[in-house]
């Protein structure tokens, strides 16, 4: 990939830094035959084949198109048992970008939640984070320990313009480490922050965030599944950084970690697969012994010889400056074109996706009645389009008694897969939305007709009121 003499060129344009060598069919289905999809998918996007779907943004994970080189590296993977070459090639590259020592590969993210989880978190454990990620709260619970989402307050207003809206709140940090530390076996800083509407954390933060842990001598994780998108962020908004390399950024954002862990399905471009990388060899090694168990033996995972390759090559080309400068200007586009139709985002847009304040077009739906389904129901009606509406329930502190507190917050993500779609689909989708914000008053609702025990928002069935 290449810049241009004048990367301004680039950015507005939208110029791909990649061209097209092999192209997948998608089609548009009539309204009357997405209205039978939608009936008969229990109006839920959780059941629409993908085949029904003309652009699909419920994700950006594992949804990204692989380059010729990850290609190539697809047909050089060793596939042997043992101390494969391929493994070699993924642990001199995480190595060289993270500064991490220790690679341990596993199937996707949620895997190495798994044995890190199992490892480090004990019953009654407080767990506390900028915000944890769905599986990752759900992994800490399944140990019987506590989730602690610690992100600023300015996080529930869309309209609050502050380039970092994904830090902690040091205050709330610093509260509850000094209440809760002797139950704390680690600090977690989710990077870019997924789920507080894909918000960069500042180095500052991280800096900052790391000499509150050490007072209490508590060890620092990264969940790093977008650590690329969030260099860019620092680079771009952070006094200080607009003259250094991604490549310099991220060591330093790491250089505050005793380790990390990926799921290489989104800033590594793949289609699955995932790692922790630590400092300390005894921990990895005990990792490893997990592995066995759950995954597979220690220089493969959960994962084929050539998946390690194209991790490896995608590691590589998801801090190249003219993909990320791309790749988030995309971003940036969808949440300009909807603000142009009077849509309300969480500004400034972040990295995976564009963030829709469900509230502001479904005011008239109680909550009871599901106002996000009927915003995600509504988006497929009205153009064939996927974006999930992810109800979000946190545990937070509050700062004046340091007791633990819920709070509810609720947004659409429209996650946009990494070099798949065009400029052109943007448009579609911004025109799409134009006409789900013109409709919305007409959508009276849901009930819910089956409710799972677990996984709630993927398995539930409704209907609509009329
Ligand atoms: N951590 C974060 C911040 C994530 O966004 C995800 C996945 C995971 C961990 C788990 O990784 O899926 O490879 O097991 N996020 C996806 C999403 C599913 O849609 O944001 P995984």
């Amino acid at each position: 990939m290449s810049t241009t003499d004048d990367p301004q060129l680039e950015l507005e344009t939208l110029a791909e830094p990649y061209r097209t060598k092999v192209v997948e069919a998608i089609r548009l289905p009539n309204r009357a035959e997405r209205e039978r999809i939608l009936e008969r998918a229990f109006h839920s996007i959780a059941y629409i084949n993908a085949e029904d779907v003309f652009v699909d943004l419920a994700t950006d994970s594992g949804t990204g198109a692989m380059s010729d080189a990850q290609w190539a590296g697809m047909m050089r993977g060793d596939e042997s048992y043992i101390r494969s070459r391929s493994y070699y090639e993924l642990e001199k590259t995480v190595r060289e970008i993270t500064g991490f020592q220790y690679v341990v590969p596993t199937h996707q993210g949620r895997g190495a939640e798994n044995i890190l989880m199992e490892l480090l978190v004990e019953p009654h454990a407080v767990v506390v984070s900028n915000t944890h990620f769905d599986t990752t709260r759900a992994h800490v619970e399944n140990r019987k320990g506590i989730p602690l989402d610690l992100v600023g307050d300015c996080l529930w207003d869309f309209n609050d313009e502050q380039p970092f809206k994904g830090n902690f709140d040091l205050d709330k940090l610093r509260v509850a480490l000094e209440r809760y530390h002797d139950r704390v076996p680690f600090v977690l800083i989710t990077i870019l922050n997924n789920l507080a509407c894909s918000s960069p954390v500042s180095m500052e933060n991280i800096r900052e965030t790391r000499r509150l842990a050490d007072r209490f001598n508590i060890p620092v994780y990264f969940d790093a599944c977008r650590f690329a998108e969030n260099a860019h962020f620092i680079k771009t908004r952070e006094p200080g950084y607009g003259d250094k390399s991604i490549q310099t950024i991220v060591h330093e954002m790491f250089s505050y970690g005793h380790g990390c862990w990926m799921s290489a399905k989104k800033d590594a471009i793949v289609n699955i697969g995932g790692f922790i990388a630590v400092r300390d060899e005894d921990f990895a090694r005990r990792c490893q012994e997990r592995l066995v168990l759950y995954e597979g033996f220690p220089t493969y995972g959960g994962l084929a010889g050539r998946d390690l390759e194209a991790i490896a090559v995608g590691l590589r080309e998801g801090i190249d400056e003219a993909y990320l400068a791309h790749r988030t200007g995309q971003v940036a586009h969808l949440g300009k074109l909807f603000e142009e139709a009077g849509i309300v985002c969480s500004k400034p847009v972040g990295g995976s996706g564009v963030f829709v304040d469900i509230e502001s077009l479904y005011g008239h739906i109680p909550p009871e009645r599901f106002p996000g389904i009927a915003m995600a129901c509504d988006l497929y009606l009205e153009g064939a389009v996927r974006a999930g509406a992810i109800p979000f329930h946190l545990k937070t502190i509050d700062t004046a008694t340091g007791e633990m507190v819920m709070k509810d917050f609720q947004f659409a993500r429209f996650a946009i897969p990494r070099r798949v779609y065009s400029k052109s689909h943007m448009e579609y989708v911004a025109r799409v939305m134009e006409r789900v914000r013109k409709n919305a008053h007409r959508n009276k609702g849901y009930r819910l007709t089956y409710a799972p025990e677990v996984l709630g928002h993927f398995f539930a069935k409704f209907e609509p009121y009329t």
